[in-house]
Parts: structure tokens; C-alpha cells; sequence
């Protein structure tokens, strides 16, 4: 979840990794930290509390001379967010500094053993452990640093991915990582170091991905070197970046969130391009090609997700048992991993994650791989863990997602769970010919419908003005679009902190009815359907108890119209694809309320857009 960078060459390494941390900030934003080693041998470190903002602050009145350095943004683990818990963290000799991303389980075990030896640690992180023990190892083994790394990380139980310095030995940087990613980018003469490629690419598109339990040695106009932590050497394989720097900035929006959000039409369209061959009534998912005889006799699909991934899951819930009559489950991967499930090796398991990097969903897999099960993915960031743990898969290709708040990736998951459950609708048999090539043509349709819903943007402003100030929310749909309501409330709480519940619409009056008077706003999911009636009666006792509501409807609808205080029409579209459409205004509405309420609506309080550990 935090937020990594180093550099090791002949730039000024400062600007190097300020501009880095400001681009993973969306990692983590509880604190910052850099330490460069001057040209003098100075070893200057400097971390404060709160955005990377505040540490360049601080900085800029102090030396940040040096071409070797490292920068770290927090996600508070272990011990509070404050100055001292920032990394980077010393060594007993204040030689050697680290930083860490992840958790060191056993770093109690770890601590007692060297304070028994007579260290003494300044914080109460996890991190400061590992970075006494190395340099005890370095002392007491007379071992070098990259050796020293290594042993160090034998003993190690957890997950990190950590970056090392040393003042007396300031032309090496020493990398490793288990369970967190790590990018290294091969410089002409330096190279670079990141959670992820975005630090990287104004200076290389040259890079390395580095594997669980490797070490990389980066030595200033040296050969890369990698060893596992057997002492394995590793020969590299440098890749070719394909990111572009214009996807990861704001291009003129005010926020991540809303170019996202209004990037929309283009990343559904991205998920589907040469995928969905509509003229010949084809589906094509290179990724579970080999998979499909599995599909076939599959006994069960299981997806498991976090957040907003989760929600996706639900939906493909409905595709999947509709379409392709193949029974579906859908678990939190956190508690399925903990839950001793029964799996099959019949199943089929479909993790889905847009950054490829959620250390729960990651164990569910694990778990589901041990018991046999076949595991695909359903990713957005290429060549992530998850992508490269799982059997095979499907990349959702809506490019780089920085808000927190996850919106186009939601709808491109969506885009290629439809593809698939179509696909498999084809491979088993299921749906009549007329109806699969039906869906085919309304899928090509959805980019430019989505396009329609963003055009409401100003009378999605005005409601947004007339709910602002609320405390609570409630958001209800049925069948396909309730978990559209779910996804609703997690945008609104996330980003602008009012508590928000989604419901299905029926099941109101099993206990969120109670909640309702003339301060509640209700947003209902009313699109025309096969639940249309049931869920107007729904409005209905909303509307008797004065609950403000707002419908999402389908264009021309005038029935509901008559009972709220808002309608929000949308594009007609099939009743199965509605969720791709109807979840824009309730994405642009908690972006206005947010924006309204002076929220810090891309790097919303608490949260971090890849949580990397449990
Ligand atoms: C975090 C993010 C959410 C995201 C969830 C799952 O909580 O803030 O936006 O939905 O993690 O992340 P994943 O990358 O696995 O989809």
C-alpha cells in the first residue's frame, strides 16, 4: 500500500523521487520520507507527517544534493502516521536506511532477539526491525549489503518490498521484494526504482519486474544484478514499457476521479476492442481459450474480489447464471481465505482486481490453486501479481486507474465479465442465437451511451447541491443493478465521508425503512426491467414515509418521474447491460457531492487505492 522509489545514477536524485512519490501517492498519504547521500557523504534524511506536499515543504530549506536516494509514501501499519513511523528507517549506527512497503509478521520475534543484543528502536514500525537486522548481520557476519539483505530476508515472515542505502557504500542500492510489487527501470548509466512503472517512464521504458524473494544489486553504471535469495543469480528480463505519460495525468480535469470517470466510453470500448466481433457473431478471450473445456463442465464459478471488485463480481454473478446457466458464488476474499471453503477441483475460481496487487484476493488464490481449482483473473494493471499467479485470464485494459475511488475500472470489469459469460453462453450451449447476437450489438452500443449519461454532468451538479449537506444515504436497485446501488454508497462514503448503505430494493423493509424521513435522500436504480414494477412499489414506500428521492430511469420514463424529487434518465439499453450505464450518475454524483464538501476526493482519508496487505 505505500509508496516506493529510489535512483541511483548521475541526475539529482531529489527531483527524482519527489516527483515519484507525488505519483504514488494514491498508495498511501500518511506520511513521507526521502534520504539522498550527498556528494560530501552526507546522509540526509527527512520525513514528515501528511502528504508529500508537506516533505518537499519541509525539504526545500535543507541540502538535497545527492544522485543516490530513496522516498517512501505511508499507508500507517504499524504505529500511528507521525515523523518518526515515516520511513525511510535507520540502522542501530544510522549507517543504513530502508524502506519498506508490506508487513513483517514475525518482526516482534525479530526485535527482541537484537534488543537482546542491545539495540534500541526509535519507532514502533515493523520496518525499523529489518533494517537494524541487517546491519547487524553486516557487522557480525561481515557480510556486504547485498549478502546482508539476503539473510536478513530468510528470516523474514511476511511481505515486503524493500529498497536499502548505505552512506559507506553510496553507489549501490539494494532492492527485494515478496508479495509487494517492484519495478526496477534500466537507465543508459542509472536506474530507478518504484511500486510501479509511473515514476519511471519520463526517463526509461526499459524495465524489470522483479520476482518474490529476488534481490536486485543496482550499482551506478554496472550490470543489474539478481539473486534470489538462495543465492540463485537471476538473469534479468527487461520489458518494454507500453505506458504512456499522458495516461497518468490529469489531462485538464480537476481530479483523477473525474477524467476516470469521463474516460469512460473509451476504456469500455479498450475492454472490448478485438475481443468483440460482432459482424461475425464472435467472442475473443485469448486469455481462457485453454480454459474453455473447463467451462464447459464447470460445477461452479466462485469470484472473489475486495471493494469495488467485489461489486463487479456481484454482477458477474447475474451474467454468469443467466447466460451461461453456470452456478455462481461470490466471496470477499478475505474471509474466503480464512474460512476452510470447499472447493472443487471443477471449479472455477475468477479473482478480480484492478491493481493486480490486493494482498487478499492474492491468498484466495493461493488457497483455491492448493485445492485444485482452475484460477483465473480478471486484472486491470498488466503483468500484475494477480495476473501473473493465476492460470489465465483477461486484462479490462481501461489503463492506469489513480483515483482511489475506482470507477472505469469498475466498468470495464463489468465489460469483460459480459464478454465472458457470453463467450461461455456460446461454448455451453445456453442462449438462443437470436439473443447472444442481440446482447452482442447492445454491448457495442454502451460506450456511446455512456457517452449520454456524462452529458447530464450540470443537472447531476444541481442534485448533488440539494444532497450535500446530508448525513446518510440509502441506495437501492434489484436483480442486476443491485449491486449498481451497493457501488453507489461505496463512492459516496469513500470520497465524501456520508454514510451511505446500498440495499436491495426489497429488503428495505426488513430494517433501512426505519432510517427514512424528509432528511434522507434515496437514490433508486429504476431502469425499465423485469423488477421495473417491483421496484416502483419500493418508491412508493419511500415516498410515503418523505424520503427524498432520486431515480435513475430509463429515458421517457414518466411513472416515476411523478414520484421524486429527481430523475436521472439514462439510455435505454438491455436489462442485463444496465449496470454499465446506470452506475455513471451515481459515479458523478459523489463526485460533486465530495468536490462540494471540500473533500480530497482523489486521495480520499484512510484509504489507499492498492491495499497490499490483509
Ligand atoms: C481498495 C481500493 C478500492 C478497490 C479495492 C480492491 O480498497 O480503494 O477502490 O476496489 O481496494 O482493489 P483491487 O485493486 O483488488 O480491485
Amino acid at each position: 500500500m505505500c509508496g516506493i522509489v529510489g535512483y541511483i545514477g548521475d541526475r539529482e536524485a531529489y527531483p527524482i523521487m519527489i516527483k515519484g512519490l507525488q505519483r504514488l501517492e494514491y498508495r498511501g498519504y500518511d506520511s513521507a520520507g526521502v534520504a539522498l547521500i550527498s556528494k560530501s557523504g552526507q546522509l540526509n534524511v527527512y520525513k514528515k507527517k501528511g502528504k508529500v506536499s508537506e516533505l518537499s515543504a519541509f525539504a526545500s530549506t535543507h541540502d538535497r544534493s545527492g544522485s543516490i536516494g530513496i522516498g517512501h509514501t505511508r499507508w500507517a501499519t504499524h504505529g500511528e502516521p507521525n515523523d518518526v513511523n515515516s520511513h525511510p528507517h535507520f540502522s542501530q549506527s544510522g549507517d543504513l536506511v530502508l524502506i519498506h512497503n508490506g508487513i513483517i509478521e514475525n518482526y516482534a520475534s525479530i526485535k527482541a532477539g537484537l534488543e537482546k543484543r542491545g539495540h534500541a528502536f526509535l519507532s514502533q514500525t515493523d520496518t525499523e526491525v529489518l533494517a537494524h537486522l541487517i546491519e547487524d548481520i553486516m557487522v557480525h557476519e561481515n557480510m556486504k549489503l547485498g549478502h546482508a539483505v539476503q539473510a536478513a530476508l530468510r528470516q523474514v515472515i511476511g511481505a515486503y518490498a524493500i529498497v536499502v542505502m548505505h552512506r559507506n557504500d553510496p553507489e549501490t542500492l539494494v532492492a527485494a521484494k515478496k508479495g509487494s510489487p517492484m519495478v526496477i527501470g534500466v537507465g543508459s548509466d542509472d536506474y530507478f526504482v518504484a511500486s510501479d512503472a509511473s515514476p519511471i517512464i519520463e526517463y526509461t521504458k526499459n524495465v524489470v519486474y522483479l520476482e518474490d524473494e529476488q534481490v536486485a544489486i543496482l550499482r551506478k553504471g554496472q550490470e543489474l544484478k539478481i539473486r534470489n535469495l538462495k543465492d540463485k543469480e537471476i538473469t534479468p528480463y527487461v520489458q518494454k514499457l507500453t505506458l504512456e505519460l499522458e495516461s497518468i495525468e490529469k489531462g485538464g480535469y480537476d481530479h483523477f476521479m473525474l477524467k476516470e470517470i469521463y474516460e469512460q466510453p473509451r476504456s469500455v470500448m479498450d475492454s472490448m476492442r478485438g475481443r468483440l466481433l460482432s459482424a461475425e457473431g464472435e467472442i475473443k478471450l485469448g486469455g481462457i481459450v485453454d480454459h474453455e473445456k473447463k467451462f464447459e463442465k464447470a460445477r461452479r464459478i466462485i469470484f472473489v474480489a475486495c471493494g469495488t471488485s467485489w461489486h463487479a463480481g456481484l454482477v458477474g454473478e447475474y451474467l454468469f447464471e443467466e447466460l451461461a446457466r453456470i452456478p455462481v458464488e461470490v466471496e470477499y476474499a478475505s474471509e474466503f481465505r480464512y474460512r476452510n471453503p470447499i472447493i472443487y477441483p471443477e471449479d472455477i475460481v475468477i479473482a478480480i482486481s484492478q491493481s493486480g496487487e490486493t494482498a487478499d484476493t492474492l491468498a484466495a488464490i493461493e488457497l483455491a490453486k492448493s485445492k485444485g481449482a482452475t484460477v483465473l483473473g480478471i486484472c486491470n494493471v498488466v503483468g500484475s501479481s494477480i495476473a501473473r499467479a493465476t492460470h489465465g485470464g483477461s486484462y479490462t485494459h481501461a489503463g492506469p486507474e489513480i483515483g482511489v475511488a475506482s470507477t472505469k475500472a469498475f466498468t470495464a470489469q463489468v465489460t469483460v465479465l459480459t464478454l465472458m459469460a457470453l463467450h461461455m453462453s456460446r461454448v455451453r450451449g445456453t442462449l438462443p442465437e437470436s439473443r447472444y447476437r442481440q446482447l452482442l450489438y447492445e454491448m457495442e452500443a454502451i460506450p456511446s451511451k455512456i457517452d449520454e449519461v456524462l452529458k447530464l454532468n450540470d443537472q447531476l451538479k444541481e442534485i448533488a447541491f440539494t444532497n450535500k449537506d446530508s448525513r446518510n444515504a440509502l441506495y437501492l436497485g434489484r436483480g442486476v443493478c443491485f449491486p449498481v446501488a451497493l457501488e453507489g454508497a461505496l463512492k459516496l462514503k469513500e470520497i465524501s465521508y456520508i454514510h451511505a448503505e446500498g440495499y436491495p430494493a426489497a429488503e428495505m423493509k426488513h430494517g433501512p425503512i426505519a432510517l427514512i424521513d424528509e432528511e434522507m435522500p434515496v437514490f433508486v436504480i429504476a431502469t425499465k426491467g423485469n423488477s421495473y414494477e417491483k421496484v416502483v412499489s419500493n418508491i412508493q414506500e419511500v415516498k410515503a414515509r418523505k424520503g427524498r428521492i432520486t431515480a435513475v430511469v430509463t429515458s421517457g420514463d414518466k411513472e416515476v418521474k411523478g414520484m421524486s424529487d429527481h430523475v436521472i434518465e439514462i439510455p435505454e439499453t438491455d436489462e442485463l447491460l444496465a449496470p454499465l450505464v446506470a452506475v455513471i450518475p451515481l459515479q458523478l454524483l459523489s463526485y460533486h457531492i465530495a468536490v462540494m464538501r471540500g473533500c480530497n476526493v482523489d486521495q480520499p482519508r484512510n484509504l489507499a487505492k492498492s491495499v497490499t496487505v490483509e
